[in-house]
């Protein structure tokens, strides 16, 4: 489903945030070519925007005291929603990626290791909704069943899993992702670390679930603490449920041996 506004209609960020859950009804993950419209005046307007912001699968408060309503707030209702806005921009001005879904705009602006100017926000958009379903309230403890044996196959243990994720996560440089993903043509699972807006999708691994390390999402509630933030992550917020969700999806289209499998 898709969304989009009048140019003399757009919420601000404040306005974003009054609405609230209502704007679950604009969750779109597809370009759409723009269109002309009447507003109620009669006057013809333009569709200024083509991407939505979706909203987490929780309340903004849902995550306390681990994560803050405030730093909701202002990473959800601030930095991401302005990665959308941004991006519809841009789009505004690039027909040529008019109709991709999100996972193919990130692909093909990725452009191979040269990213057009729409990547970033493109990628930005995709990796915080993908970081929102990565969490829930009463989160972390560990995987069970089919991810837990894939984790001890895979890394030796989930303690040593859980070592090394939180590793990767404090010596990475400078703003970016860590991520837990499954390498489909090897059928085994890595972690990933990534810079600023890049992600595991453009060298077609399946991400499962991951941690937003740019220093919005912490400093709120952590200050410079990127440890105790990190392990926080570990203990209570990561979804081990919709991890398990997302490499059952994921390994049923690598055993059909499908070519293209899409990210939960
Ligand atoms: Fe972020």
């Amino acid at each position: 489903m898709s969304w989009a506004c009048c140019s003399n209609i757009c919420p601000s960020t404040s306005n974003f945030l009054a609405i609230g859950y209502d704007l679950k009804r604009f969750n779109g993950n597809k370009a759409q070519r723009p269109k002309r419209r009447l507003s109620k005046s009669g006057r013809e307007t333009d569709i200024c925007a083509y991407y939505g912001l979706k909203t987490p699968p929780y309340e903004l408060d849902a995550l306390e005291p681990y994560m803050s309503q405030k730093t909701l707030e202002k990473h959800w209702g601030g930095h991401h929603h302005n990665y959308v806005e941004g991006l519809n921009k841009q789009l505004e001005r690039n027909d040529v990626l008019y109709g991709l879904t999100m996972e193919e705009l990130i692909k093909v602006t990725y452009n191979n290791g040269n990213p057009l100017p729409e990547f970033n926000n493109a990628a930005q958009v995709w990796n915080h909704d993908f970081f929102w379903e990565s969490m829930q309230p009463g989160g972390g403890h560990q995987p069970v069943l089919g991810l837990l044996k894939q984790i001890e196959k895979d890394f030796g243990s989930f303690t040593n899993f859980r070592e090394k994720f939180i590793e990767a996560a404090l010596t990475l440089f400078g703003s970016g992702w860590v991520w837990l993903v499954l390498i489909k043509d090897e059928k085994r699972l890595a972690i990933r670390k990534t810079s600023n807006a890049i992600n595991p999708i453009v060298w077609d691994e399946i991400p499962l679930m991951s941690l937003d390390m740019w220093e919005h999402s912490y400093y709120l509630d952590y200050r410079n603490d990127k440890s105790k933030y990190v392990n926080v992550f570990m203990n209570h917020l990561v979804s081990w449920d919709v991890a398990m969700v997302r490499i059952v999806r994921a390994q049923a289209f690598v055993n059909l041996g499908e070519p293209n499998i899409p990210v939960a």
